[in-house]
């Protein structure tokens, strides 16, 4: 059976570089008999987590109705998730940092968070201006701990530079061959990233139903403050 990928297009502008790298992700995993869902962040308005933790009683979720938490219940199941998305001040777009605040309606190990697999796999593109490489790795080791918390275990980015305008993405063929390759990864049986890259994810891994390793020793070491 073909692969549930779902990509999500951060680009707050209509027909830049990340509409360009959509499509040609899109038409390769569809290529390839995967099943492609693509979500533009920029056409749905998406409520802030007013931090209210509603979602961490037994039986309830998400205070807001909207679309986001659908995605997230979708996102929670399929084999592979894809942000493409401009670099803003050093980071996601504010739209999309909103939206992944909203994957902590997840963030409950009462219910079951998820083992990270590293067989479901996530990624990034960005394309930006000049920021230098450790600005980027910092931002891409944020998506991987994001998704992470939705179950995906395997992560790798792809940078594209020096997009300054619209159709630089179009006009570069090592960006593309280099997409290319990230999308033939995201439904491939290989769990080793292409890059070779470490994005953090593996060092907290935590088994299903339990607390994450640095939770719990958060609050073994705050049960053992002397109270006032
Ligand atoms: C508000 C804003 C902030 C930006 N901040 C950065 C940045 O910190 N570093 C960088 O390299 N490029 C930055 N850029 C440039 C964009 O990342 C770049 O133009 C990107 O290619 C846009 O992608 P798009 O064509 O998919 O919209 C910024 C652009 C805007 C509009």
């Amino acid at each position: 059976m073909g692969k549930n990928v779902i990509l999500i297009n951060g680009s707050p502008r209509n027909g830049g570089n990340s509409d360009a790298v959509i499509d040609l992700v899109k038409r390769q995993l569809e290529q390839n008999g995967a099943s492609v869902e693509v979500y533009r962040v920029r056409e749905h308005t998406v409520a802030p987590c007013v931090g209210c933790d509603n979602c961490k009683n037994d039986d309830e979720v998400c205070i807001h109705k909207d679309g986001a938490a659908e995605l997230i219940e979708r996102l929670y199941k399929a084999d592979s998730v894809l942000l493409i998305a401009p670099l803003y001040y050093t980071s996601v777009p504010g739209t999309v940092k909103v939206l992944f605040d909203r994957f902590y309606a997840r963030y409950n190990f009462k219910k079951g968070l998820k083992t990270p697999s590293p067989m479901r796999k996530a990624g990034v593109v960005f394309c930006y201006g000049g920021s230098p490489a450790d600005v980027l790795h910092r931002a891409a080791e944020y998506v991987a701990y994001c998704f992470r918390d939705l179950g995906y275990g395997s992560f790798d980015a792809v940078l594209c530079p020096m997009c300054t305008d619209k159709t630089t993405f179009s006009r570069i063929d090592k960006y593309q061959s280099n997409v290319a390759a990230l999308t033939d990864w995201l439904i491939s049986g290989n769990t080793d990233n292409i890059s070779g890259a470490s994005f953090g994810i593996e060092r907290d891994r935590f088994a299903e139903g339990s607390e994450p390793p640095a939770i719990a020793a958060a609050r073994q070491s705050e049960n053992s403050q002397p109270t006032l």
